[in-house]
């Protein structure tokens, strides 16, 4: 897929921008602080909802302004979307396709579908568990929209969960502070039965989104070694394994099926229940697991070099769209100011993999950062303005 046209108004720092782009390679080029990354950051959006910078909508409306606005036309398999979203301060953002409005700006997901590649990817490898799961989730949602859905039910499941384990501790304790067994009792505690009801809203909706990362950590593996191996042929190769809260020793022991997923994650919730009633936060479930990542024998984090880890996080964005694009969708590739990282061998070598993609854009600070290999139209981004630059003027005789 490629778009076609972006444009967005009061995003970032743009009052207005648009761009008219092509299959094949795009560079933009500009100096620091120009807006380059709030572009790419534009399209992320549009195809993920959210962004690679921020976890709130806040920072994206320019400021001052009360709404921001992108759109797109995206070209795929000869057919051409039009999509539109609305971000809104105070109020619920609003998506358009092909100008009709939608029920929900969920229901866009799927139009374009993009990998982005940031200097915040370091963080996959070096940062906290979250980035990985987010990490995980994000690529499912790609994958599959309709595991957006799968995420933000389990996300509510958990909060109410997590809520009534706070509140309810006093209550949900007997006499000096020993938790109550906790059977199918008529007499139970009002509490007690409705954490009993929470308990299968968690393993149901938690089954689910485990069973999707699962699945999807398979088959990442071998692209993101595979990739690996090319960026950083001297090092280590890695391995992606996926540790759960239920206490199963890596992908290899965690069942398929999410049948099976909730039975064990019922089994492992009533295991837990007294420490989560004590400590009062939920223990058990997807919100808790690790997606793990080894250099060599050991663990990335902690010991990969800056080189490596940087390689790293490439490596799961390359897998990321090669897995995307093994699934027959070949989504729109995004290097925001990748090539400045890296030593002239893995530059070339990142280049090799991603030139013959439909289309990749580029943005760099400075345009012979990015190498020959990825040679394509280049932009000019500046003073509030993006300019593709024509053919040379021809000089005056
Ligand atoms: N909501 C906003 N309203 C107005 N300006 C903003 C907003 N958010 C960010 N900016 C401005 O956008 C600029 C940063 O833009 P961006 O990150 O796209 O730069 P860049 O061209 O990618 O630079 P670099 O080469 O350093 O990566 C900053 O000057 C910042 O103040
Ligand atoms: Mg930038």
């Amino acid at each position: 897929m490629y778009l076609r046209r972006f444009s967005v108004t009061d995003f970032r720092s743009w009052p207005e921008a648009e761009l008219e782009l092509e299959p094949g390679v795009t560079v933009l080029v500009g100096a620091n602080g120009v807006g380059k990354t709030n572009l790419v950051e534009g399209i992320g959006y549009l195809a993920s909802l959210g962004s690679h910078r921020v976890s709130s909508d806040v920072p994206l409306i320019r400021r001052g302004a009360e709404q921001a606005l992108l759109r797109g036309e995206v070209h795929h398999h000869g057919r051409k979307l039009g999509v539109e979203l609305e971000i809104n301060s105070g109020k619920q953002n609003r998506a358009r396709v092909n100008r009709s409005p939608v029920s929900r700006p969920r229901d866009v997901l799927g139009i374009l579908r993009s990998v982005l590649f940031a200097p915040e990817d370091l963080a996959l490898v070096r940062g906290d568990p979250s980035e990985r799961r987010r990490f995980l989730d994000e690529l499912l949602v790609a994958r599959f929209p309709r595991y957006a859905g799968v995420r933000s039910d389990y996300d509510k499941v958990l909060r109410q969960r997590s809520a009534l384990l706070k509140t309810a501790k006093p209550a949900l304790r007997g006499p000096r502070g020993r938790s109550r067994p906790a059977p199918a009792d008529p007499d139970l505690p009002d509490d007690l039965a409705t954490l009993e009801v929470w308990d299968g809203h968690l393993a149901r909706t938690g089954a689910a989104l485990l069973a999707g990362r699962r699945e999807l950590v398979v088959a990442l593996a071998p692209y993101a070694q595979d990739a690996f191996a090319r960026i950083a042929p001297s090092s280590d190769p890695i391995g992606l394994d996926y540790r759960s809260s239920l206490g199963t020793d890596g992908v290899a022991e965690l069942p398929s099926s999410a049948g099976d997923l909730e039975a064990l994650l019922l089994e492992r919730l009533a295991e837990v229940r007294k420490q989560e009633i004590e400590r009062g936060v939920c223990l058990v479930g997807p919100h808790r697991d690790e997606l793990e990542l080894a250099l060599g024998e050991g663990p990335a984090k902690g010991y990969a070099s800056h080189g490596e880890s940087w390689a790293f996080a490439l490596a799961l964005r390359l897998a990321s769209y090669r897995l995307l694009h093994a699934d027959d969708v070949e989504p729109v590739l995004v290097l925001d100011d990748v090539f400045a990282e890296l030593d002239s061998d893995r530059r070339r070598a990142l280049a090799e993999l991603v030139s013959g993609a439909e289309q990749v854009l580029v943005t760099a600070a400075v345009g012979e950062d990015v190498p020959p290999e990825l040679d394509g139209v280049r932009f000019a981004v500046g003073d509030q303005k993006v300019v593709r630059p024509g053919a040379a003027p021809v000089a005056e005789p």
